[in-house]
């Protein structure tokens, strides 16, 4: 199958195809998903979290997620690399989010970045598209701006519907060439899509939007505690895990393990 581009992803909102995205931070899931038709991996700053055990994206550095986007992006044949822009990466201004850019289309060899912000993110998206590498905005609830948001709080309710469509215009105008509507309610997303051409992709966005994108461990229910409502768990790999780490446990305790055929011969 061929490389998807951004190009593919305008083409799929035009014929009404949805888009499938997931985050990735390694090869292995990297390869996976890719070889499963998954159209792009992000790999998102949730590395923070789902990886470094970080409680929140905040304290994520360029140099944590450089490493892992390489692995993504070197573990893929067809689906399209996304590299988040961590916090303090981009928001001082155009040239600072073109330097991070660079760095991670040079370094990595991701396809494209991603960066939070509507119409306060504008000018860095213009001036990084303007350079020739495509963008991803990111808009409604920007996990890089929980303590200002006040949490994990749905964003466009009541008169955040028209705050939601503004931003969703201005990286539209900027020459994003997708966005994602992170947590919003499912009339304020389809109200977005219907006017936008580039795709919206929604995390938590309901069914009127132009792809789907979730976080890895959480679709495949590898992270522990609460998780949103918009989650649907596909597999428990959390529990898969502990049954065979458990397993292993008790083999070695009772002397179970290894078995002859595990044994090198002598000759
Ligand atoms: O970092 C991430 O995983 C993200 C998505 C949840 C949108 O930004
Ligand atoms: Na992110």
């Amino acid at each position: 199958k061929a490389k998807v581009r951004t190009r593919h992803f305008l083409e799929a909102k035009r014929n009404g195809v949805r888009i499938t995205g997931l985050t990735s931070y390694d090869t292995n899931t990297a390869a996976i998903f890719d070889a499963a038709g998954i159209d792009f991996l992000l790999v998102g700053d949730s590395a923070g979290n789902t990886v470094l055990g970080y409680d929140t994206t905040v304290p994520v550095t360029t140099e944590e997620l450089i490493p892992l986007a390489r692995a993504v992006a070197s573990s893929v044949r067809r689906a399209f690399v996304v590299a988040d822009l961590p916090f303090g990466s981009y928001e001082i201004g155009a040239e600072q989010a073109l330097g991070t850019a660079i760095r991670f289309m040079k370094e990595t060899g991701a396809h494209a970045v991603k960066l939070e912000g509507g119409r306060r993110s504008a000018t860095q998206i213009a001036r990084v598209v303007e350079a020739g590498i495509p963008v991803m905005a990111h808009i409604g609830f920007t996990p890089q701006s929980e303590h200002r948001l006040g949490g994990h709080r749905v964003q466009g309710r009541g008169a955040g519907a028209d705050e939601l469509l503004a931003d969703a215009l201005a990286v539209e105008d900027a020459g994003a060439f997708a966005v994602v509507l992170e947590m919003v309610p499912s009339e304020a997303a389809r109200r977005v899509t219907e006017r936008l051409t580039i795709p919206t992709i929604g995390v938590g966005a309901g069914p009127h939007v132009d792809g789907q994108l979730m976080v890895w461990t959480d679709f495949a229910g590898l992270s522990g505690g609460r998780v949103p409502r918009f989650v649907k768990r596909y597999a428990d790999l959390r529990g898969v895990l502990t049954d065979a780490v458990t397993a292993f446990r008790e083999d070695v305790e009772a002397g179970a393990y290894p078995a002859p055929e595990h044994e090198y011969p002598e000759a």
